[in-house]
């Protein structure tokens, strides 16, 4: 169990909060809010996941295996009482700009979580450089401690630089079912380890930050209508509506109109059946390579991402 670790402010308030609320209202207390599995016993695995296009989810399933319990981030964000505890904790994430997603951190940050054992899977196109460092500070600023942080390597759903047509016949996807397993297997021995950062990692990820400019805590977080629209091709089915995981889109009309808050996720755009959906160009970044080109993990159906993402 994590005991004892040195917690910073925001965690403090927030233990003092709980603990003032405690003391006023003993029952809220007494039933607190750790997830148990269905008999009532404490879970063995327990993985929190975001994922816009089913990379990540993927990932997740194979880790959580048979007996493992699966929970959304963006639905567990809005958890009034987000206590965990489980055997082991993890968490299974795409890498946004070589770090996790805002809404990934948001819920770290906002949570208490207790288990024996920690871990992160960071699933990314190409460099996932800072990624692990990133995570393993991330925990500490919150009072817990990661045992085990790596990466897997699969398609690049970051439109305005990859043609998802390409990014799929890569052969770099041929290697992903050894990774999981390599991934898998380590988590079943508890092992501890943190994917090195070298110094190559390091340059790629400064000469990202300062060409674009980006916030290096939140980079991709942004306004929906600031980044996608819909185009004449859009029906009004509404998938958009539910496949995202900030609920930022909604139907007017017959058409999707964006509006919100936005990860830059781009579940939208890569799960509209009619690909009615445009990413507006944000220089210094290049316009989409191909605009026919989509993605979605093909173990992963349109109805498991509505399932995970939705905020209706
Ligand atoms: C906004 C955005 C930023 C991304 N940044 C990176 C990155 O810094 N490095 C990288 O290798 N892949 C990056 N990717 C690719 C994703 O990390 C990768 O495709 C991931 O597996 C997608 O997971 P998901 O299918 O669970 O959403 C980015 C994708 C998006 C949409």
């Amino acid at each position: 169990m994590e005991k004892n670790r040195p917690i910073n402010r925001r965690k403090a308030l927030k233990v003092l909060g709980l603990g003032m609320l405690a003391t006023c209202v003993p029952v809220l207390s007494a039933c607190g809010n750790a997830k148990k599995s269905k008999n009532g016993q404490k879970n063995k695995r327990l993985i929190f996941y975001f994922s816009a296009t089913g990379n990540s989810l993927f990932v997740s399933r194979q880790i959580a295996g048979e007996n493992g319990t699966l929970l959304s981030i963006s639905q567990e964000i809005h958890n009034e009482h987000p206590e965990y505890e489980a055997e082991e904790i993890g968490f299974v994430c795409p890498v946004y700009c070589f770090i996790p997603p805002a809404i990934v951190q948001d819920f770290i940050a906002r949570s208490t979580f207790k288990a024996d054992y920690f871990f992160t899977v960071g699933t990314f196109g190409a460099h996932s450089t800072i990624f692990p460092e990133f995570v393993d500070n991330l925990a500490k600023e919150n009072g817990f401690r990661m045992n085990y942080i790596n990466t897997i390597q699969m398609v690049d759903t970051y439109l305005p630089y990859f043609d998802a047509a390409r990014e799929m016949a890569d052969q770099k996807n041929q290697l992903i079912p050894e990774k999981i397993s390599a991934v898998l297997a380590a988590i079943n021995k508890r092992e501890n380890y943190i994917l090195p950062v070298t110094d190559m990692d390091r340059m790629i990820c400064e000469g990202y930050y300062r060409s674009s400019g980006r916030d290096r805590q939140r980079p991709t977080v942004t306004h929906s209508e600031k980044i996608v629209f819909a185009t004449d091709a859009c029906i009004g089915c509404g998938v958009c509506t539910s496949v995202c995981p900030h609920g930022s889109w909604k139907v007017v009309n017959g058409h999707s109109v964006a509006e919100g808050e936005c990860e830059n996720c781009l579940a939208c755009v890569h799960n509209c059946p009619q690909k009615a959906i445009s990413i507006i160009p944000t220089p210094p970044e290049p316009e989409e390579p191909n605009r026919n080109a989509r993605y979605r993990n093909p173990n992963v159906s349109l109805a498991d991402l509505i399932k995970a993402n939705s905020q209706i």
